[in-house]
Protein backbone atom coordinates (compact mmCIF):
# COMPACT_ATOMS: atom_id res chain seq x y z
CA UNK A 1 0.00 0.00 0.00
CA UNK A 2 1.53 3.71 -0.73
CA UNK A 3 2.36 5.68 1.96
CA UNK A 4 -0.83 8.04 0.90
CA UNK A 5 -3.20 5.37 1.24
CA UNK A 6 -1.80 4.14 4.56
CA UNK A 7 -2.10 7.43 5.63
CA UNK A 8 -5.80 7.98 5.01
CA UNK A 9 -6.02 4.56 6.41
CA UNK A 10 -5.04 5.04 9.72
CA UNK A 11 -7.49 7.99 9.58
CA UNK A 12 -10.35 5.92 8.51
CA UNK A 13 -9.58 3.90 11.28
CA UNK A 14 -9.43 6.02 14.24
CA UNK A 15 -12.48 7.71 12.70
CA UNK A 16 -14.83 4.65 11.99
CA UNK A 17 -15.14 2.94 15.95
CA UNK A 18 -18.02 0.90 16.94
CA UNK A 19 -20.20 2.76 19.10
CA UNK A 20 -18.60 6.30 18.41
CA UNK A 21 -19.22 8.93 16.02
CA UNK A 22 -18.70 12.85 15.05
CA UNK A 23 -18.87 15.90 16.83
CA UNK A 24 -19.72 18.75 14.24
CA UNK A 25 -18.25 22.01 16.05
CA UNK A 26 -17.51 23.72 12.16
CA UNK A 27 -20.27 26.76 12.61
CA UNK A 28 -18.98 29.24 10.51
CA UNK A 29 -18.94 32.72 11.61
CA UNK A 30 -22.86 33.82 10.95
CA UNK A 31 -23.92 29.88 11.82
CA UNK A 32 -22.23 30.44 15.08
CA UNK A 33 -23.79 33.78 15.69
CA UNK A 34 -27.23 32.68 15.04
CA UNK A 35 -26.54 29.31 17.48
CA UNK A 36 -25.22 31.75 20.40
CA UNK A 37 -28.15 34.27 19.61
CA UNK A 38 -30.37 31.65 20.36
CA UNK A 39 -29.12 31.65 24.33
CA UNK A 40 -28.55 35.59 24.27
CA UNK A 41 -24.35 34.93 24.20
CA UNK A 42 -22.66 37.49 21.90
CA UNK A 43 -20.08 35.75 18.93
CA UNK A 44 -16.82 36.93 19.72
CA UNK A 45 -14.08 35.37 19.34
CA UNK A 46 -13.37 34.90 23.37
CA UNK A 47 -16.40 33.31 23.33
CA UNK A 48 -16.34 31.02 20.61
CA UNK A 49 -13.15 29.73 21.59
CA UNK A 50 -14.06 29.27 25.35
CA UNK A 51 -17.25 27.48 23.77
CA UNK A 52 -15.12 25.42 21.33
CA UNK A 53 -13.11 24.44 24.90
CA UNK A 54 -15.97 23.44 26.74
CA UNK A 55 -16.64 20.91 24.28
CA UNK A 56 -13.80 19.62 23.58
CA UNK A 57 -12.36 19.33 27.20
CA UNK A 58 -15.60 17.57 28.28
CA UNK A 59 -13.76 14.75 30.56
CA UNK A 60 -14.24 11.56 28.53
CA UNK A 61 -16.09 12.92 25.45
CA UNK A 62 -13.43 9.92 23.63
CA UNK A 63 -15.32 7.52 24.87
CA UNK A 64 -18.44 8.47 22.36
CA UNK A 65 -16.89 10.73 19.57
CA UNK A 66 -13.85 9.44 17.37
CA UNK A 67 -13.58 12.97 15.64
CA UNK A 68 -14.26 16.64 15.94
CA UNK A 69 -14.99 18.58 12.81
CA UNK A 70 -13.66 22.25 13.49
CA UNK A 71 -14.02 25.38 11.72
CA UNK A 72 -10.68 27.07 10.35
CA UNK A 73 -10.70 29.83 13.68
CA UNK A 74 -10.18 26.80 16.32
CA UNK A 75 -7.55 25.46 14.57
CA UNK A 76 -5.30 28.40 16.31
CA UNK A 77 -7.16 28.85 19.49
CA UNK A 78 -5.80 27.81 23.02
CA UNK A 79 -8.02 26.03 26.01
CA UNK A 80 -7.41 28.35 29.57
CA UNK A 81 -4.09 26.15 29.99
CA UNK A 82 -2.54 27.27 26.55
CA UNK A 83 -3.09 23.96 25.15
CA UNK A 84 -4.08 24.37 21.14
CA UNK A 85 -7.53 22.57 20.81
CA UNK A 86 -6.75 20.50 18.29
CA UNK A 87 -3.87 19.28 20.62
CA UNK A 88 -6.64 18.90 23.43
CA UNK A 89 -9.10 16.79 20.66
CA UNK A 90 -6.26 14.48 20.24
CA UNK A 91 -5.38 14.09 23.77
CA UNK A 92 -8.66 13.04 24.24
CA UNK A 93 -8.65 10.36 21.38
CA UNK A 94 -10.41 12.81 19.02
CA UNK A 95 -9.02 13.05 15.35
CA UNK A 96 -9.55 16.45 14.56
CA UNK A 97 -11.01 17.43 11.06
CA UNK A 98 -11.69 20.88 9.18
CA UNK A 99 -14.50 22.09 7.73
CA UNK A 100 -13.25 23.45 3.86
CA UNK A 101 -16.31 24.71 2.36
CA UNK A 102 -16.48 28.39 1.96
CA UNK A 103 -20.30 28.24 2.36
CA UNK A 104 -23.12 28.24 -0.38
CA UNK A 105 -24.24 31.11 -2.85
CA UNK A 106 -26.77 31.24 -5.30
CA UNK A 107 -26.66 29.03 -8.43
CA UNK A 108 -27.03 31.50 -11.43
CA UNK A 109 -29.97 30.81 -13.72
CA UNK A 110 -31.36 27.95 -11.22
CA UNK A 111 -33.80 29.55 -9.10
CA UNK A 112 -33.92 28.60 -5.95
CA UNK A 113 -31.00 26.13 -6.03
CA UNK A 114 -27.72 26.38 -4.18
CA UNK A 115 -23.76 25.87 -5.29
CA UNK A 116 -20.92 25.81 -2.37
CA UNK A 117 -17.88 27.31 -3.83
CA UNK A 118 -13.91 26.75 -2.19
CA UNK A 119 -12.35 24.81 -4.35
CA UNK A 120 -9.97 27.75 -5.71
CA UNK A 121 -6.79 27.29 -3.43
CA UNK A 122 -7.74 24.47 -1.74
CA UNK A 123 -4.86 21.88 -2.02
CA UNK A 124 -3.04 25.17 -0.18
CA UNK A 125 -4.83 25.83 2.62
CA UNK A 126 -4.85 21.49 3.29
CA UNK A 127 -1.33 21.50 3.61
CA UNK A 128 -1.66 24.42 5.92
CA UNK A 129 -4.47 23.08 7.89
CA UNK A 130 -2.66 19.81 8.29
CA UNK A 131 0.32 21.18 10.04
CA UNK A 132 -2.22 22.28 12.18
CA UNK A 133 -3.42 19.31 12.99
CA UNK A 134 -6.54 18.43 10.68
CA UNK A 135 -6.62 14.84 9.19
CA UNK A 136 -9.95 14.65 7.90
CA UNK A 137 -12.15 17.39 5.69
CA UNK A 138 -15.60 18.43 5.41
CA UNK A 139 -17.66 19.80 2.35
CA UNK A 140 -21.17 20.30 2.80
CA UNK A 141 -23.80 20.66 -0.55
CA UNK A 142 -26.93 21.67 0.14
CA UNK A 143 -30.17 20.91 -1.69
CA UNK A 144 -33.93 23.04 -1.37
CA UNK A 145 -36.70 20.76 -1.90
CA UNK A 146 -39.84 21.54 -3.33
CA UNK A 147 -42.10 19.74 -6.10
CA UNK A 148 -39.63 21.11 -8.45
CA UNK A 149 -35.92 21.76 -6.96
CA UNK A 150 -33.12 20.61 -6.57
CA UNK A 151 -32.61 21.05 -10.77
CA UNK A 152 -30.84 18.58 -12.37
CA UNK A 153 -28.15 21.63 -12.85
CA UNK A 154 -28.43 21.52 -9.15
CA UNK A 155 -27.98 18.27 -8.87
CA UNK A 156 -25.13 17.51 -11.21
CA UNK A 157 -23.13 20.98 -10.02
CA UNK A 158 -22.57 19.94 -6.19
CA UNK A 159 -21.87 16.72 -6.86
CA UNK A 160 -19.19 17.69 -9.50
CA UNK A 161 -17.75 20.51 -6.82
CA UNK A 162 -18.22 17.48 -3.98
CA UNK A 163 -16.22 15.36 -6.57
CA UNK A 164 -13.21 17.41 -6.88
CA UNK A 165 -13.38 18.33 -3.22
CA UNK A 166 -12.88 14.64 -2.39
CA UNK A 167 -10.04 14.51 -4.85
CA UNK A 168 -8.13 16.71 -3.67
CA UNK A 169 -8.19 15.49 -0.09
CA UNK A 170 -7.04 12.40 -0.71
CA UNK A 171 -4.40 13.53 -2.88
CA UNK A 172 -3.16 15.34 0.46
CA UNK A 173 -3.77 12.83 2.84
CA UNK A 174 -7.07 14.06 4.13
CA UNK A 175 -9.79 11.66 4.81
CA UNK A 176 -13.15 13.79 2.88
CA UNK A 177 -16.45 13.77 4.35
CA UNK A 178 -18.79 14.10 1.21
CA UNK A 179 -21.90 15.93 3.20
CA UNK A 180 -24.50 16.17 0.44
CA UNK A 181 -27.42 17.85 2.74
CA UNK A 182 -31.44 17.31 1.40
CA UNK A 183 -32.82 19.97 3.91
CA UNK A 184 -35.35 19.65 6.15
CA UNK A 185 -37.15 23.24 5.49
CA UNK A 186 -40.73 23.03 3.66
CA UNK A 187 -43.95 21.21 3.44
CA UNK A 188 -42.86 18.43 0.91
CA UNK A 189 -43.73 14.89 1.80
CA UNK A 190 -41.17 11.95 2.79
CA UNK A 191 -41.80 10.09 -0.36
CA UNK A 192 -40.99 13.47 -2.22
CA UNK A 193 -37.34 13.44 0.15
CA UNK A 194 -36.58 9.92 -0.69
CA UNK A 195 -36.68 10.37 -4.28
CA UNK A 196 -34.77 13.69 -4.34
CA UNK A 197 -32.34 11.87 -1.43
CA UNK A 198 -31.80 9.38 -3.92
CA UNK A 199 -31.67 11.25 -7.55
CA UNK A 200 -28.44 13.58 -5.33
CA UNK A 201 -26.86 10.71 -4.02
CA UNK A 202 -26.48 8.59 -7.39
CA UNK A 203 -24.91 11.66 -8.76
CA UNK A 204 -22.66 12.06 -6.01
CA UNK A 205 -21.23 8.60 -6.41
CA UNK A 206 -21.70 9.12 -10.20
CA UNK A 207 -19.00 12.14 -9.93
CA UNK A 208 -17.02 10.36 -7.07
CA UNK A 209 -16.47 7.64 -9.63
CA UNK A 210 -15.69 9.90 -12.39
CA UNK A 211 -13.17 12.11 -10.42
CA UNK A 212 -11.34 8.47 -9.38
CA UNK A 213 -11.89 8.85 -5.65
CA UNK A 214 -11.14 5.92 -3.28
CA UNK A 215 -14.23 4.86 -1.56
CA UNK A 216 -12.97 3.16 1.15
CA UNK A 217 -11.19 5.95 1.93
CA UNK A 218 -13.70 8.45 2.59
CA UNK A 219 -16.74 9.11 4.59
CA UNK A 220 -20.21 9.81 3.40
CA UNK A 221 -22.36 12.40 5.51
CA UNK A 222 -25.93 12.23 4.58
CA UNK A 223 -29.33 13.70 5.57
CA UNK A 224 -31.77 10.93 6.71
CA UNK A 225 -35.28 10.69 4.84
CA UNK A 226 -37.58 12.79 6.62
CA UNK A 227 -40.87 14.72 5.82
CA UNK A 228 -40.93 18.47 5.43
CA UNK A 229 -41.11 20.40 8.48
CA UNK A 230 -43.85 21.86 7.50
CA UNK A 231 -45.47 18.78 6.08
CA UNK A 232 -48.99 18.01 7.47
CA UNK A 233 -48.12 14.42 8.30
CA UNK A 234 -44.91 14.08 9.90
CA UNK A 235 -43.29 10.30 9.73
CA UNK A 236 -43.05 7.50 12.17
CA UNK A 237 -39.27 6.52 14.02
CA UNK A 238 -39.85 3.41 11.67
CA UNK A 239 -40.90 5.33 8.83
CA UNK A 240 -38.15 7.35 8.57
CA UNK A 241 -35.58 4.59 9.28
CA UNK A 242 -36.92 1.77 6.81
CA UNK A 243 -36.64 4.80 3.74
CA UNK A 244 -33.55 6.29 4.79
CA UNK A 245 -31.96 2.58 4.61
CA UNK A 246 -33.85 2.03 1.36
CA UNK A 247 -32.58 5.11 -0.30
CA UNK A 248 -28.42 4.60 1.12
CA UNK A 249 -28.88 1.13 0.12
CA UNK A 250 -29.57 1.80 -3.83
CA UNK A 251 -27.09 4.23 -3.84
CA UNK A 252 -24.22 4.06 -2.04
CA UNK A 253 -21.47 1.13 -2.86
CA UNK A 254 -20.65 -1.21 -0.08
CA UNK A 255 -17.05 0.17 0.11
CA UNK A 256 -17.61 3.23 1.47
CA UNK A 257 -16.04 3.21 4.79
CA UNK A 258 -18.86 5.07 7.37
CA UNK A 259 -21.98 6.87 7.18
CA UNK A 260 -22.10 9.57 9.67
CA UNK A 261 -25.66 11.41 9.47
CA UNK A 262 -26.11 14.80 9.83
CA UNK A 263 -28.97 16.10 12.08
CA UNK A 264 -30.43 18.61 10.17
CA UNK A 265 -33.10 20.70 12.48
CA UNK A 266 -34.39 17.24 14.25
CA UNK A 267 -34.69 17.81 17.77
CA UNK A 268 -31.80 15.77 19.90
CA UNK A 269 -33.88 13.39 20.89
CA UNK A 270 -35.53 12.39 17.08
CA UNK A 271 -32.09 12.45 15.93
CA UNK A 272 -31.06 9.44 18.10
CA UNK A 273 -34.26 7.49 18.22
CA UNK A 274 -33.69 8.08 14.56
CA UNK A 275 -30.20 7.01 14.40
CA UNK A 276 -30.95 3.70 16.89
CA UNK A 277 -33.94 3.02 14.38
CA UNK A 278 -31.74 2.82 11.52
CA UNK A 279 -29.64 0.70 13.27
CA UNK A 280 -32.30 -1.75 13.87
CA UNK A 281 -33.23 -2.61 10.63
CA UNK A 282 -30.45 -5.56 10.25
CA UNK A 283 -27.16 -5.83 8.37
CA UNK A 284 -25.89 -3.25 6.76
CA UNK A 285 -22.43 -2.76 4.49
CA UNK A 286 -21.68 0.25 6.33
CA UNK A 287 -21.24 1.71 9.88
CA UNK A 288 -24.19 3.92 10.52
CA UNK A 289 -23.38 6.95 13.18
CA UNK A 290 -23.86 9.84 13.97
CA UNK A 291 -22.01 13.37 12.79
CA UNK A 292 -24.25 15.78 15.12
CA UNK A 293 -24.11 19.48 15.07
CA UNK A 294 -26.91 20.91 16.75
CA UNK A 295 -28.40 17.62 18.61
CA UNK A 296 -25.60 17.48 19.90
CA UNK A 297 -24.58 20.83 20.97
CA UNK A 298 -28.27 22.30 21.76
CA UNK A 299 -28.58 20.86 25.43
CA UNK A 300 -24.92 22.29 26.72
CA UNK A 301 -25.41 25.74 24.82
CA UNK A 302 -28.49 25.88 26.61
CA UNK A 303 -26.99 24.60 29.89
CA UNK A 304 -23.53 26.88 29.60
CA UNK A 305 -25.29 30.49 28.37
CA UNK A 306 -21.95 31.80 28.42
CA UNK A 307 -21.26 31.50 32.01
CA UNK A 308 -18.08 30.14 33.48
CA UNK A 309 -20.24 28.71 36.66
CA UNK A 310 -21.85 26.26 34.26
CA UNK A 311 -19.38 24.65 32.11
CA UNK A 312 -19.73 21.54 34.34
CA UNK A 313 -23.34 21.12 33.65
CA UNK A 314 -23.12 22.13 30.22
CA UNK A 315 -20.44 19.01 30.00
CA UNK A 316 -22.91 16.68 31.77
CA UNK A 317 -25.43 17.62 29.17
CA UNK A 318 -23.03 17.04 25.84
CA UNK A 319 -21.57 14.07 27.86
CA UNK A 320 -25.37 12.72 27.98
CA UNK A 321 -26.00 13.16 24.47
CA UNK A 322 -23.11 11.86 23.33
CA UNK A 323 -23.27 8.29 25.19
CA UNK A 324 -26.92 8.06 23.77
CA UNK A 325 -25.61 8.59 20.26
CA UNK A 326 -23.01 5.89 21.02
CA UNK A 327 -25.53 3.77 22.01
CA UNK A 328 -27.93 4.27 19.03
CA UNK A 329 -25.31 4.06 16.91
CA UNK A 330 -24.88 0.88 17.92
CA UNK A 331 -28.62 0.21 17.84
CA UNK A 332 -28.90 -0.33 21.82
CA UNK A 333 -30.48 3.28 22.87
CA UNK A 334 -33.46 2.69 25.35
CA UNK A 335 -35.55 5.55 25.45
P1 LIG B 1 -26.44 19.51 12.11
O1 LIG B 1 -26.24 18.19 12.79
O2 LIG B 1 -26.80 20.63 13.02
O3 LIG B 1 -27.33 19.39 10.91
O4 LIG B 1 -25.03 19.95 11.53
C1 LIG B 1 -24.24 19.03 10.90
C2 LIG B 1 -23.30 19.75 10.03
O5 LIG B 1 -22.12 19.53 10.07
C3 LIG B 1 -23.86 20.73 9.09
O6 LIG B 1 -22.92 20.99 8.09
Amino acid sequence: MSTLRQELQATIDALVQEGKGLLAADESGPTIAKRFKTVGIESTEENRRQWRSLLLGAPGLGEFVSGVILYEETLGQKADDGELLPRLAERQGIVPGIKVDKGKIPLVNAAGDEITQGLDGLAERLEHYKEQGARFAKWRAVYNVSDTLPSRLAIETNAESLACYAAICQEAGVVPIVEPEVLIDGDHSIERCAEVTEAVLHEVFHALHRHGVALELMLLKPSMVLPGKEHAKQASIDEVASSTVRVLGRTVPPVVAGVFFLSGGQTPEQATAHLDAINRTGRRPWPLSFSYARALQEPPLKAWRGQSANVGEARQALLKRARLNGAAARGRYDA
